[in-house]
């Protein structure tokens, strides 16, 4: 019996809801394949076994396009062959912060690509008084300052979380322009005034949704990305 045609490889249907981006957004290939894997981890009837592996997936993604991002000086080198080789290599060192709790999923991503990185943290909460985002606590390497920064969040919503870490981070010393923001799904508000208020930090995003309920949440999104990660 035959078995249905395979179709080729298709360019998924650009089904961006932010237009324009902002120039700092860069946004992974909208391939049929990442839509694959975004339709596994959005549906609500995935086990959490697969949620860990699909999302693991797509964050491998995000950390590779955010290595594409660091700036490289010349680096010269000789091949086994005896021939001189003109490369380069990255310029400057690195260091991962995830903002706690759904930032530290993407330090395993980050781990598997860059030995031996070092590894910040950052907890952020809302403040009931002022309902402002609040930061709870935060520890990075020593030598931050001189260091490119991967900020790991994958769910950017309001982007008052994100906009924290970054005032903190330029608070050690990090220049704005020095922060690349790693992020699985976006809300196009979230990135409208984050990009609004730091022009000069990059970010680097899977998808980029449709918007906000009046619970926060990024709809369609996934739901609560912690939960799903760490307790469903
Ligand atoms: N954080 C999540 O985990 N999900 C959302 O939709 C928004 C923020």
């Amino acid at each position: 019996m035959a078995t249905a045609p395979v179709s080729p490889p298709q360019p998924s249907t650009n089904r961006s809801h932010m237009n324009p981006v902002p120039p700092s957004v860069f946004t992974l290939p909208q391939t049929a394949q990442l839509e694959a894997l975004y339709t596994i981890i959005r549906d609500k009837d995935t086990s959490r076994g697969d949620f860990l592996f699909y999302s693991d997936r797509i964050i491998r993604l995000l950390v590779e396009e955010g290595l594409n991002h660091l700036p490289v000086v010349k680096h010269t080198i000789t091949t086994p062959t005896g021939t001189t080789y003109e490369g380069v290599r990255f310029e400057g060192k690195i260091c991962g912060v995830s903002i706690l709790r759904a930032g530290e999923a993407m330090e395993a991503g980050l781990r598997e690509v860059c030995r031996s990185v070092r590894i910040g943290k950052i907890l952020i909460q809302r403040d009931e008084e002022t309902t402002l985002p609040k930061l709870f606590y935060s520890k990075f390497p020593q030598d931050i300052a001189a260091r490119y920064v991967l900020l790991l969040d994958p769910m950017l919503a309001t982007g008052g979380s994100a906009m924290k870490a970054v005032e903190v981070l330029i608070e050690h010393g990090v220049p704005e322009e020095r922060i690349i923001f790693i992020n699985l799904i976006a809300s196009p508000e979230g990135l409208q005034t984050f990009c609004g208020k730091y022009p000069k930090l990059k970010v680097i995003t899977g998808w980029i949704d449709q918007g906000l309920n009046e619970k926060a949440y990024i709809i369609p999104g996934l739901g609560d990305f912690g939960e799903r990660r760490y307790c469903e």
